[in-house]
């Protein structure tokens, strides 16, 4: 077949990986490159275990890989190849010197900057996939006109809204594509020519363009007002527990107003995932340097109160089990930070873990997809630990269930088989308001959701 574009990605982690995969999909005449400077990621994604578990992206690369979707080591060789290059690199919040724990880290997409500038023979489109504080297409600009001869480049903001877990659905049917570039004409001419590859499978009207600073910014704020009605709803859900209210059911009433919306109001032990926590604490940093104290403190309650909903959980776990919980065996059901995701970056089960070993609690930890980054994340932990896939086994012989991540599955266990396993008096704490609790309390259990009344067979609640 003919190639019509070649298109290079640098990074290829949960984003570089399945948005080039859908787009090798969707254009058979687009050769598409994927390169790491880990090679044992490169290695991966050639081998039959992607690095990254996320449903039905496994089809889709059997479909493209070795056809036109390519995952490559050599860099520099693909930088000078290709002609779009994506940079899709980790942009984590820094953590030294000026702005530590705020700002994000450039160091990663620097780097790349001046490794595209050094091997480029030709001029090229680069495309910030990453998301990055506003203005620095402005310091990627001024890193790329450095170039010498008739060789130019032309930056292009195009962030990405999918979410993990349901990255390929999003990717294949997106709410929105936004472009942002310069408004002179080859800025346009760019962007024309980006709009092209995703107007392959994407309805024109959904593909929108702006400045680049407006498209640079619209992606923190997405993020910051997703985070900021999982906080909405979770400092609700205090309110709840004290009030006798049920926050799913204040939800539901409160989420039919249209202007409002349904979305994004489960309560939960807090939000997780890589990206919420760093692009707030981004934004709050941009804030306080364009002078904004008030702005910056509005955006970075949304933090605290995602803080505040985890201690809540912990202590809620430590005063129901009669205020000790040294020697007692805590399963946790789910230790990824959502479900039909294998990751586990800031998923709130590392900070509980870690409270509940600090009270000498032993913990037994589940999951279907996320055992290896578990382990990964609880490393230097000396208390006791243990894996164990299967839900009954790791449950069997506990003192209490946290149930942390809403993985389906966890919907469909039976409980009465595990309520027999454990010891009594059996405890559950769903973190996330997805179980049957009048039912699991008939079974026995004394029940503990978010932001309802708890369902306890004491006669005298235990912490009075
Ligand atoms: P990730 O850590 O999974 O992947 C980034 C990859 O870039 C890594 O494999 C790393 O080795 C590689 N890398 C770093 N420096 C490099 C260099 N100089 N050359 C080549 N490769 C390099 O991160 P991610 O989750 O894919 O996120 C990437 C960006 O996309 C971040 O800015 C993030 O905020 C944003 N984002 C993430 C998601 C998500 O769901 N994870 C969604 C939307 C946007
Ligand atoms: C989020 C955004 O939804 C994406 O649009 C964005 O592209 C991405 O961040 C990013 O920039 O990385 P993601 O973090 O993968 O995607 O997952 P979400 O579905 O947004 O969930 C984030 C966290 O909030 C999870 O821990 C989830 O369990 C929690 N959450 C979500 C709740 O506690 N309650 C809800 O009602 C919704």
């Amino acid at each position: 077949m003919n190639i019509k574009k070649k298109i290079l990605c640098i990074g290829a982690g949960y984003v570089g990986g399945p948005s080039m995969a859908m787009i090798a999909y969707k254009c058979p005449d687009y050769r598409v490159t994927v390169v790491d400077i880990s090679h044992e990621r490169i290695d991966a994604w050639n081998s039959s275990e992607l690095p990254v578990y996320e449903p039905g992206l496994d089809e889709i690369v059997r479909k493209t890989r070795g056809k036109n979707l390519f995952f490559a080591r050599d860099i520099e060789n693909q930088i000078k190849e290709n002609d779009i290059i994506f940079v899709s690199v980790n942009t984590p919040t820094k953590m030294f010197g000026t702005g530590a724990g705020m700002a994000a880290d450039l160091q990663y997409w620097e780097k790349t900057a001046r490794q595209i500038l050094e091997h480029s023979r030709s001029s090229k489109i680069v495309i910030e996939k990453s998301t990055l504080p506003v203005k620095t297409a402005l310091a990627m600009e001024r890193i790329l006109s450095s170039a010498k001869g008739k060789i130019s480049f032309e930056v292009l903001s195009n962030p990405e809204f999918m979410a993990e877990g349901t990255a390929m659905n999003d990717l294949e049917n997106p709410d929105r594509i936004l472009i942002g570039s310069r408004e002179t004409k080859s800025g346009l001419k760019a962007r024309a020519e980006l709009s092209d590859i995703y107007a392959r499978w994407i309805p024109k009207d959904k593909i929108i363009t702006s400045n680049i600073w407006s498209s640079e910014l619209s992606k923190l704020v997405a993020n910051a007002f997703l985070a900021q009605r999982v906080s909405s709803i979770n400092a609700v859900s205090a309110l709840c527990e004290k009030a006798d209210a049920d926050v799913t059911e204040v939800a539901r009433a409160v989420g039919m107003d249209s202007r409002i919306g349904s979305k994004f109001l489960n309560a939960s032990i807090g939000f997780g995932g890589s990206c919420f926590k760093k692009d707030i604490l981004n934004l709050v940093y941009l804030c306080n340097y364009y002078g904004l104290p008030e702005v910056a403190s509005y955006w970075e309650s949304v933090v605290k109160i995602n803080e505040y909903q985890q201690e809540r959980f912990i202590a809620n776990i430590l005063s129901s089990m009669f205020n000790t919980l040294a020697g007692k065996k805590i399963c946790i059901l789910g230790f990824a930070f959502k479900a039909d995701t294998g990751d586990t970056r800031e998923s709130p089960a590392i900070h509980i873990t870690h409270r509940l070993l600090a009270e000498h609690a032993q913990v037994i930890i589940s999951d279907p997809k996320a055992l290896k980054n578990a382990a990964f994340d609880l490393k230097d932990e000396n208390g006791e630990i243990t894996y164990t896939e299967d839900p009954y086994r790791a449950a069997s012989g506990c003192h209490a269930l946290a149930l942390l991540t809403d993985w389906n599955l966890y919907r469909k266990l039976d409980y009465k088989k595990i309520y027999k396993s454990m010891i009594k008096p059996a405890f559950l704490f769903d973190g996330r308001n997805i179980l049957d609790h009048k039912k699991c309390f008939k079974i026995g259990f004394n029940v503990y959701p978010i932001g309802k009344p708890a369902l306890s067979h004491f006669k005298v609640s235990p912490d009075a």
